[in-house]
């Protein structure tokens, strides 16, 4: 064994979390794993729960009990809002938990009332909405706010949205979305915060945070609910609801980091994923829901099944039937059963009947019932229910401000030759071409819960609003998916007699998302030759992108001399990328993720593992190569370019240090441009030797820096040994004495490294 000596953790947990407070116990053992696991945290479940949450369970019925474990939709119509008969029955029977995709107060209310005044027990409803990004006043999607790298802002964005959702009589959000994605293809990758682990841990807390305020009990704050657990972001092929192939050891290092940060950060409720893990869906899945979950990381949240998947333990193959489904979800760890009949049908009757035992019931509800009790719902159940809030709380001047904030944040410039952008607030003529230029759905992007598409400010409108001095013509040239050789040459005749064009490129919104899943990578439909008869123009053309997920690029930065990606921007969007275009903003975004050249490399990431033969270029046989491809990535990830430049020295710190000691990093960073900007010094660690190999790179600081032309400050980032640790093979978090290489800089293909020595 070559790592030498251990640096043991009793509190594994908090390590998967990075959390800097984590208490260190050293136990160095040479050259041995330990013989005796290290103790893990509390027991599984509340044994008791408050009083009034056991004195209800005491005089429940079977049927009321199972009852809080059904979460059912109802709908905000066209029509209006309604009810199903069967949602209307259950509620008035005193047999619902909870109803989603629910909205508005007087809605809520009538529900609530239902539940509280006129059933036998008075409990209170839950009400959950998918709120991804923003409930009313819609921010860029979550992979665009990722891209920010800005904690403070997104923490922000998600208490504006909590606000706004709590303001409409919403206290449970299904969000933040926590998977991992090595695979763009996965249309879902769009709802997360990229493929770090680690910084999706760090967004992920922010969220919560976010969500929850200070108070969860409070009238303007809603229950986080992480999803998708776990793993969903290894669904095969890039497909949504495939099995993962991942190991234990993927499992704990690169998919489970993102949700222990939000356990330490107070979430209260888990989503159970669709996909199996090591054959078994999320939704019966004991060793995650129970073992990891309740008994490692000490949750006494509540635990929801996502949309219909407890009933689809029947179709995998786990479940002979309904009955069987519903046993072995609720016994794995499940809580609650998110529409579905397997819950409300089977389990009276089993419970009955003894096979499930009343004490595992009892557990479920007790897990529901003191979640109600945390958000406040038995004390002030009408508390989220103010129609004079509602009405100054949605799309708020304040709210729409900080969406164009974030909005410019999360904007990536990827090319910039010769200066092209920004153009000169002096231009008269402007061109806007392409089929994402005045589209509003589009500029919300996808799953924008309670957005409206006519507050949404396009492109072609946000310049309207920087430029009113200035001609902008818009040419739609056709639709994503396709356009005609006439609508191109109408484009090209309109880009003639412009100062300046932009390319409004990309996908529609519904071309990313859960079921949008694509194989071809590339601008779809004939985009590509729009772009290419556009440009052949000559004049000076900056590109404006709108995606959920990398696009494969390769085509387009060879013959576009300015590329902004802006992600779909949101509600304010089309105003934060006209300011930027024009120099008002300068561009800071950096990617959260990794852009291929070509489908075929998939996955591709920053931090893989090292092989025994290092692709060369030009490749050599028998190393690890394509015949037909580069391995490097088209756009690495961190990667993104300012207005101005800036120049990085390598890190300083202390040759040796010793463990539990704070490891403090110094880079001094330069703006050597012409410009004032904003960088964003990336910190990279790297254990040369280990017990298993250990990824090249992996993410684990970040800082920004505002520099004026020519100034030089330098930047302090710090690390623990929490950041250095792994999971080893004796299966447990542990950081190894021994040699680390700490590397910083502009991106994970730009940076200088040097080393330092940990000591027990
Ligand atoms: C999605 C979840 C979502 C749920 C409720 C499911 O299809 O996978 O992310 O929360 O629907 O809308």
């Amino acid at each position: 064994m070559t790592h030498g000596r251990k640096i043991r953790i009793l509190t594994a947990a908090l390590l998967v979390a990075g959390i800097a407070s984590a208490a260190l116990a050293q136990t160095p053992v040479p050259g041995q794993p330990p013989s005796a696991p290290a103790p893990v945290v509390a027991q599984h479940a509340p044994e008791r729960a408050s009083a009034r949450v056991e004195d209800l369970i005491a005089r429940m019925t079977i049927a009321e009990k199972v009852g809080q474990l059904v979460l059912l939709s109802s709908n905000r119509a066209v029509t209006g809002p309604y009810t199903t008969p069967d949602v209307t029955g259950a509620l008035e029977r005193g047999e619902l938990g909870g109803i989603f995709n629910t909205y508005d107060v007087a809605f809520t209310r009538q529900l609530q009332e239902t539940a509280v005044k006129h059933t036998r027990l008075g409990i209170p409803l839950l009400f959950g909405f998918d709120v991804l990004h923003g409930h009313r006043t819609i921010f860029p999607v979550p992979l665009g706010q990722a891209a920010s790298f800005d904690l403070k802002a997104i923490e922000g964005a998600e208490r504006i949205a909590g606000r706004e959702a709590a303001a409409a009589g919403i206290n449970w959000v299904f969000a933040p979305m926590l998977d991992v994605t090595r695979d763009p293809r996965w249309g879902r990758i769009v709802e997360g915060a990229g493929e770090s682990p680690w910084l999706g841990g760090q967004i992920g807390a922010a969220r919560v945070r976010g969500f929850q305020g200070e108070r969860l009990d409070a009238d303007d704050s809603v229950a986080a609910c992480v999803k998708h657990f776990g793993a969903n972001g290894a669904v095969e092929s890039g497909r949504d609801y495939t099995a993962t192939s991942v190991s234990e050891r993927a499992l704990r290092e690169i998919y489970l980091p993102p949700f222990k940060a939000t356990v330490a950060a107070g979430v209260r409720c888990f989503m159970a994923a669709f996909n199996t893990f090591d054959g078994v869906p999320g939704v019966a899945n004991r060793h995650l829901l129970t073992d990891i979950l309740r008994k490692e990381w000490g949750f006494q949240g509540v635990v929801v099944s996502d949309f219909g998947a407890v009933e689809e333990l029947v179709t995998h193959g786990i479940a002979a039937d309904r009955e069987e489904a519903a046993k072995r979800a609720l016994t794995a760890g499940t809580d609650i059963e998110m529409q579905g009949e397997a819950f409300r049908r089977d389990l009276p009757r089993l419970v009955a009947s003894g096979a499930v035992p009343m004490a595992v019931l009892d557990d479920a509800v007790r897990h529901v019932l003191t979640f109600k009790e945390e958000l406040g719902l038995f004390d002030k159940p009408f508390g989220r229910m103010d129609e004079a809030r509602e009405r100054t709380a949605l799309f708020a001047p304040a709210h729409r401000q900080a969406a164009i904030e974030l909005a410019e944040k999360s904007l990536v410039l990827l090319k910039n030759d010769r200066e092209t952008l920004p153009f000169s607030p002096d231009v008269r003529r402007i061109a806007v071409i392409g089929p994402l230029a005045d589209d509003r759905a589009d500029t919300l992007g996808p799953w924008a819960a309670n957005g409206q598409p006519d507050d949404a400010i396009t492109l072609a409108a946000g310049l309207r609003q920087v430029l009113p001095k200035a001609v902008v013509e818009v040419v739609s040239a056709g639709s994503v998916n396709g356009s005609s050789p006439e609508a191109r040459a109408a484009a090209v005749a309109v880009a003639r007699t412009a100062d300046v064009v932009v390319l409004a490129l990309g996908e529609k919104s519904t071309q990313s998302g859960e079921a949008a899943s694509r194989t071809d990578l590339g601008l779809p439909g004939d985009q590509m030759e729009l772009a290419r008869d556009v440009l052949a123009v000559g004049r000076p053309t900056a590109v404006v992108l709108f995606h959920g997920r990398p696009l494969v690029l390769t085509p387009l930065v060879k013959d576009a001399p300015a590329i902004l990606s802006a992600w779909f921007p949101g509600s304010m969007g089309g105003l934060a990328i006209a300011r930027t275009l024009v120099g008002e903003n300068e561009p800071r975004g950096r990617l959260p993720v990794t852009f291929p050249r070509a489908v075929g490399q998939i996955p591709i990431y920053h931090d893989h593992l090292r092989t025994g033969r290092p692709p060369t270029n030009p490749p050599r046989p028998y190393t690890a190569s394509y015949l037909d491809e580069g391995t490097e990535p088209l756009f690495p990830f961190g990667y993104g370019l300012s207005y101005t430049d800036f120049g990085f020295s390598p890190p300083r710190m202390a040759p040796i240090v010793k463990a539990g000691e704070p490891i403090a990093v110094a880079v001094d960073v330069t703006n050597t441009g012409r410009r004032p900007g904003t960088a964003l010094v990336q910190l990279y660690v790297n254990q040369p030797v280990a017990e298993i190999s250990r990824p090249v790179k992996e993410l684990r600081g970040f800082q920004h820096v505002a520099l004026k032309p020519g100034e030089t400050r330098t930047v302090t980032l710090s690390l623990t040994d929490a950041d250095l640790a792994y999971w080893h093979q004796d299966g447990r978090w542990a950081t190894d004495a021994g040699r680390f290489r700490v590397m910083t800089g502009a991106n994970v293909a730009d940076l200088q490294a040097a080393e330092f020595t940990l000591q027990n």
